[in-house]
């Protein structure tokens, strides 16, 4: 793949897309502002990690469409598709083009609102991708201090299913990291959610809340079918002495905008889905960001509104 260049080496200036008045705007705009690390590039961000034990459970999905419906409310949102080995932000957001690269800093694409950052931009869909460690480590590395974030109020971190390297990573670059785990209704899928929780506490990372998805299905007859059984999302928050940030149902257009790049939160705004989610969204801004991990504040916890 088109690999993003190592750090701190030269990377040509490509300002395609832009003219040369624009090019020199941005170069102007860009270059006091290079973070070099989390802190930098995330000064007053909230990010939250959608994880989940287990693969299909809906991060990305609900990643794109929180992302859109936060930007909508006006705020400044990014979203990091941290899915290195699956990435799939790009598509369901309907992105094709690649990202603008202006003096060495990545300038993310924009679809309704969201700035996007993934693997994806830099490698075409069909090849896979392998990642060791120290590369992928350096990879993510890059996405917090070669990317003019533009210091977004929330980042939505996509994650990969499971528990492994990428959330480790994470929580090394972006230490104020909170995760909010994604479930599905049955008490089984509910125990495996469990392990992403028990990860990110045992790298002391804030759990902020659970997403319970494709909690029902609504029939024509306006009866809720409860497909994939009931009350999982409830009893991890429980157990985890979390919010339920809320439940969001079985909808067959979300997947089929999700497939076509046409998300669900701007073509059906009304659908019972985009108010499900819209809900997720106002819960998660109402909750608090209780400490900040140590790299970064260097005491002990404390309140950090
Ligand atoms: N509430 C929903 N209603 C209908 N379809 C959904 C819903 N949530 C997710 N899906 C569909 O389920 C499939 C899996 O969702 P998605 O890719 O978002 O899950 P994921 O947790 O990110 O998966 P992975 O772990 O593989 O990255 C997709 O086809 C998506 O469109
Ligand atoms: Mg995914």
């Amino acid at each position: 793949m088109a690999a993003l260049a190592p750090l701190g080496s030269p990377v040509d200036v490509d300002v395609r897309g832009l003219t040369e008045a624009e090019a020199h705007d941005v170069r102007q705009r860009l270059q006091p502002r290079r973070p070099t690390d989390a802190s930098q590039a995330f000064p007053r961000t909230r990010v939250f990690a959608l994880s989940s034990g287990k693969g299909g459970v809906g991060k990305s999905s609900l990643s794109v469409n929180l992302a859109i419906i936060l930007a909508q409310r006006g705020h400044r949102v990014a979203v990091l598709d941290a899915d290195v080995y699956g990435f799939s932000v790009p598509r369901m957001i309907g992105i094709g083009r690649k990202p603008t690269i202006v003096d060495n800093l990545v300038v993310p694409p924009r679809a309704h609102g969201v700035a996007v950052v993934s693997v994806a931009l830099f490698a075409d869909e069909e090849t896979p991708v392998i990642w060791r460690g120290p590369m992928l480590h350096k990879m993510l590395s890059q996405f917090v201090v070669d990317v003019h974030w533009d210091e977004p109020d929330l980042l939505i971190v996509d994650m990969p299913p499971g528990t492994g390297d990428v959330a480790l990573t994470l929580r090394e670059l972006v230490p104020a990291t909170e995760v909010v785990v994604v479930t599905t209704p049955q008490p089984a899928a509910q125990k495996v959610a469990q392990r992403a929780a028990y990860m990110a506490r045992k790298l002391d990372v804030q759990v902020t809340g659970v997403v319970e998805n494709m909690s029902w299905f609504t029939g024509n007859d306006g009866v809720r079918y409860e497909l994939f059984g009931a009350g999982g999302g409830e009893l991890l928050a429980q157990q985890l002495d979390v919010p339920l940030l809320g439940q969001v149902p079985l909808v067959p257009a979300l997947r089929e905008g999700s497939d076509r790049g046409t998300p669900i939160a701007v073509t059906e705004p009304e659908s019972e889905a985009t108010r499900a989610i819209a809900s997720v969204a106002e819960a998660l801004l109402t909750t608090r960001r209780a400490r900040m991990s140590l790299p970064i504040l260097q005491g002990p916890a404390q309140e950090v509104t």
